[in-house]
């Protein structure tokens, strides 16, 4: 199974492809997930991403594409992944097709994530987020279950990622309108273009995933 999961901030893209992830047993490649790590480890790169990623603003296609070369080249990508937030240019779309096209792993699908702008501003807004173990809750729609522990056994670690303020986030999808959104019509013209309503709950979303991938 190999495919990019393309939708707007806040339209779910980490939430499915974690719950993909434990029922197909292939990897979340989320290219968000290696910056933050990278910030936190406080690397070149993290540095140099960070004040990129705090305005809203997209960290440059080359430095993008040899992240994920990097990533893809780990044994664990060799039965597949599910990509989370990569590719969100035409450039980098291209880079992400002469890649897969080296290794003869092209892709199966892009399902694109359909959610009213209203839903994703109070999605962003309550999105708490697993500081150990990288799960993403919701404090209304998706908060920890009673007993729900984190992989230590202890309670979940929760924070809000900074890039989630209300400014940032109406630049994210400003963003997302100008650079990202071509992709539609991009994977469209190739045939590999599914759209999914992304509003509704974990579980129908999921159920319309599923068969959208099957399609
Ligand atoms: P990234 O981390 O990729 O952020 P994003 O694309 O803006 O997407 P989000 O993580 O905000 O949203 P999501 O769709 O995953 O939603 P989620 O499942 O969490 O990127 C961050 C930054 O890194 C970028 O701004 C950029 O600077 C940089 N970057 C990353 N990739 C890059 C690239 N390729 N090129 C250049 N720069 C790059 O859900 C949101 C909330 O809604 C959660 O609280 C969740 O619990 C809740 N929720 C989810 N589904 C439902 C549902 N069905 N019903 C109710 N609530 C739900």
């Amino acid at each position: 199974m190999r495919l990019v999961l393309l939708g707007a901030p806040g339209s779910g893209k980490g939430t499915q492809a974690q719950r993909m992830q434990a029922r197909h047993g292939v990897p979340q490649v989320s290219t968000g997930d290696l910056l933050r790590e990278a910030v936190a480890a406080g690397t070149p790169l993290g540095r140099a991403a960070k004040a990129v990623m705090d305005a809203g603003q997209l960290v440059d296609d080359a430095t993008m594409l040899g992240i994920i070369r990097e990533r893809l080249a780990r044994p664990d990508a060799a039965r597949g992944y599910i990509l989370d937030g990569f590719p969100r240019t035409i450039p980098q779309a291209d880079g992400l097709e002469a890649l897969l096209g080296e290794i003869g792993q092209p892709l199966d699908a892009v399902v694109l994530f359909d959610v009213d702008p209203v839903v994703l501003e109070k999605r962003l807004a309550g999105r708490r987020t697993c500081r150990r173990c990288g799960r993403v809750f919701h404090v209304e729609s998706n908060p920890p279950r009673p007993g729900d522990r984190c992989v230590d056994g202890g309670p979940h670690d929760l924070f809000q990622r900074p890039d989630d303020n209300v400014e940032t986030v109406r630049q994210r999808l400003g963003v997302y309108c100008e650079r990202t959104q071509p992709l539609v019509d991009y994977y469209a013209r190739k045939g590999l273009l599914r759209h999914i309503d992304a509003d509704g709950s974990l579980e129908e979303v999921d159920a319309r995933l599923e068969a959208a991938i099957r399609r």
